[in-house]
């Protein structure tokens, strides 16, 4: 059965898109078939693979306003077992086509979308744009369940109350299966005080929520540290596996994905 997963948080630049990218890239490597769902226009997630806005011919937009199937706009990955639903730039012009005319069933055409090609997949990872707008919205409405990256700095809790909120809203009129997987701490620094307060914060008000590493007591949870090389690794068009294996960011997605395969 597949199992559909949300990156959601309003706030841009609170590492949804390299969450999105490196749980789906570290996922395919324990050969799990994976499918990337790219549902920002603004494709960071296409690009930091290594595609271009200018070579994609039909993205997600065009499934969504039924001139493609899904299975017509899938890309292969440099990941063997991970492939790729881009965006492009057209996909803000949903908002006009759908939602000026208020067309009944707008926040589950991404739902219906993904019906086709669900069983082909073990997991299907979304990366959602940096707004609670009608994308994010359809986002939620499709998914099992969200994991809601926090970064570790000034203000990661504002703006929190008003996102649980919606899933609240969503789960009791339109997803009610839809689950919070967690709330994941994103450039964290060790030597930096805020960071430590914005994790105890989350873990005074969310401990259960919180991804877990089974099995080391000196670390117990998953923690994406800051790291230079996982915001180079977008630049070569690369996961973090295949630019910096090794790398403490690498590690990190790696032992995300390994909370989420033993059922986090
Ligand atoms: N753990 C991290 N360490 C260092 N830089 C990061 C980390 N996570 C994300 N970044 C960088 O921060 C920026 C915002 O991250 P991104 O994942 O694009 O956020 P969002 O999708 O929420 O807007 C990007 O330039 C990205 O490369
Ligand atoms: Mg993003």
């Amino acid at each position: 059965m597949s199992e559909i997963i949300a990156v959601a948080n309003q706030k841009g630049g609170v590492g949804k898109t390299t969450t999105a990218v490196n749980l789906a890239a570290s996922l395919a490597l324990a050969e799990k078939n994976v499918l990337l769902i790219d549902f920002d226009p603004q494709s960071n997630a296409t690009t930091s693979l290594g595609f271009r806005r200018s070579d994609i011919e039909f993205d997600i937009y065009h499934v969504l306003v039924g001139s493609k199937k899904l299975s017509q706009i899938i890309q292969e990955t440099e990941m063997p077992y991970m492939h790729l639903v881009p965006s492009n730039i057209g996909l803000v012009g949903l908002e006009k086509e759908f939602y000026d005319k208020r067309t009944s069933g707008r926040e589950l055409l991404l739902k219906k979308a993904i019906e086709e090609i669900k069983h082909l997949y073990d997991f299907i990872i979304i990366d959602s744009p940096p707004a609670l707008g009608p994308l994010t919205i359809n986002a939620l409405s499709a998914s099992d369940s969200v994991i809601i990256p926090i970064q570790c700095e000034f203000f990661a809790l504002e703006g929190l109350a008003q996102l649980l909120s919606t899933i609240k809203l969503l789960q009791d009129n339109i997803n009610p299966h839809l689950k919070i997987k967690g709330f994941l701490p994103t450039m964290y620094s060790s030597q930096n005080n805020l960071s430590k307060q914005v994790f105890a914060d989350l873990s005074q008000h969310f401990n259960a929520k919180l991804f877990k590493n089974s099995g080391d007591k000196e670390n117990p949870y998953v923690i994406i540290p800051r790291s230079v090389k996982l915001a180079e690794s977008p630049s070569f068009g690369k996961p973090i596996l295949l630019y910096d294996v090794k790398s403490n960011g690498s590690i990190a997605y790696q032992n995300l994905a390994q909370s989420i395969l033993c059922g986090a």
